[in-house]
């Protein structure tokens, strides 16, 4: 991964289910490509702002909102120019124990600002979606990935998040409703280009299996989750994520696990993870590895 070699690159992490770990897996693969060297941007789109929860930002008081990503998007909006620059959290302390690592950047949400934003781009209809996109673009000088965490359910918010990326990633856990998720986010990928007249073109990348047990611990509807990914065309990695307090925990310190537990699981999951990702990236769909499908049978 070295500096400045290509253009910078925009992942989406996205699904309808709420609390299967989309604002995990963007803030620890972020810390994963700071570590390989990178220069990332994790863009916090969901109102609740846990993205900045778990970076250790939490915006309140009149001057901080105007440092929000909501403001500056309304602001956009409305046709004003606010420079990202000026409102980005440098979280790259965070990296201090690190000599070769990357930078790590933050466009913080807050829940007002971000939910104004939200009735706005509703009110402007889907033309007005690629208002991020247009925003990120602008930042290609500063960044290797920038990374958008997004909001659960099907809102202005998630389509302008899927209209910014270049790619989008999905996130389900071994509970069937997290399948439905991620299918419907899969599908809606496929259709912003139209929706944005051709401006906007993200790739879907594949799946993320999070909260996942060891192969010991598989019940049938594990099974059933992991071949359904496979069947929904899915593109699951070969890497899942395994349940692990230390991820949960980590939310509490506002340090993402990967940096807490770089030698342990967290860093080592993340890690590999952060590889098939990239290794996508290179790769036509055709090459992809998935894993293999699993007899579950007598499985209950
Ligand atoms: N692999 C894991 N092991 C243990 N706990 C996890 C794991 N991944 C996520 N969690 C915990 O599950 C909860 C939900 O995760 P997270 O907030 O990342 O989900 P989300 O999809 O972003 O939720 P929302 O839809 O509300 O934005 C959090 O408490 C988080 O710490
Ligand atoms: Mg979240």
């Amino acid at each position: 991964m070295e500096r400045g070699e290509q253009a910078m690159r925009v992942i989406a992490v996205a699904t309808q289910k709420g609390g299967v770990g989309k604002t995990s897996t963007t803030v620890n693969l972020a810390a994963a490509l700071t570590l390989g060297g990178a220069r990332v941007l994790v863009v916090d789109l969901d109102p609740q702002a846990q993205a900045g929860t778990a970076l250790g930002v939490n915006l309140a008081g009149e001057d901080q909102l105007a440092r929000s990503l909501g403001w500056v998007l309304q602001a956009r909006l409305q046709g004003m120019r606010m420079p990202l620059e000026s409102i980005w959290y440098d979280r790259s302390d965070l990296l201090a124990d690190w000599e070769d690592a990357g930078t790590l950047h933050l466009l913080a949400s807050e829940e007002s600002t971000m939910t104004a934003a939200q009735d706005l781009i509703h009110k402007k209809g889907y033309q007005s979606t690629p208002v991020l996109r247009r925003m990120l673009l602008e930042l290609q000088d500063h960044f290797d990935y920038v990374l958008i965490d997004t909001p659960p359910a099907v809102s202005s918010l998630s389509a302008t998040a899927l209209a910014a990326g270049d790619y989008v990633i999905t996130v389900c856990v071994p509970e069937y409703p997290a399948l439905k998720g991620a299918v419907a986010t899969r599908g809606t990928v496929s259709y912003v280009k139209d929706r944005t007249g051709g401006e906007c073109d993200p790739q879907y990348l594949g799946a993320v299996l999070n909260r996942s047990n060891p192969p010991s611990k598989w019940k049938a509807q594990e099974v059933n989750i992991r071949n359904g990914m496979l069947d929904a065309k899915l593109a699951p990695f070969l890497t899942d994520i395994r349940r692990d307090e230390r991820i949960s925990d980590s939310f509490a310190h506002g340090v993402p696990s990967v940096l807490r537990f770089a030698s342990h699981p967290p860093g080592k999951m993340y890690g590999e993870l952060m590889w098939q990702i990239l290794g996508r990236m290179e790769q036509p769909p055709q090459k992809w590895e998935t894993p293999d499908r699993i007899d579950g049978e007598g499985l209950r």
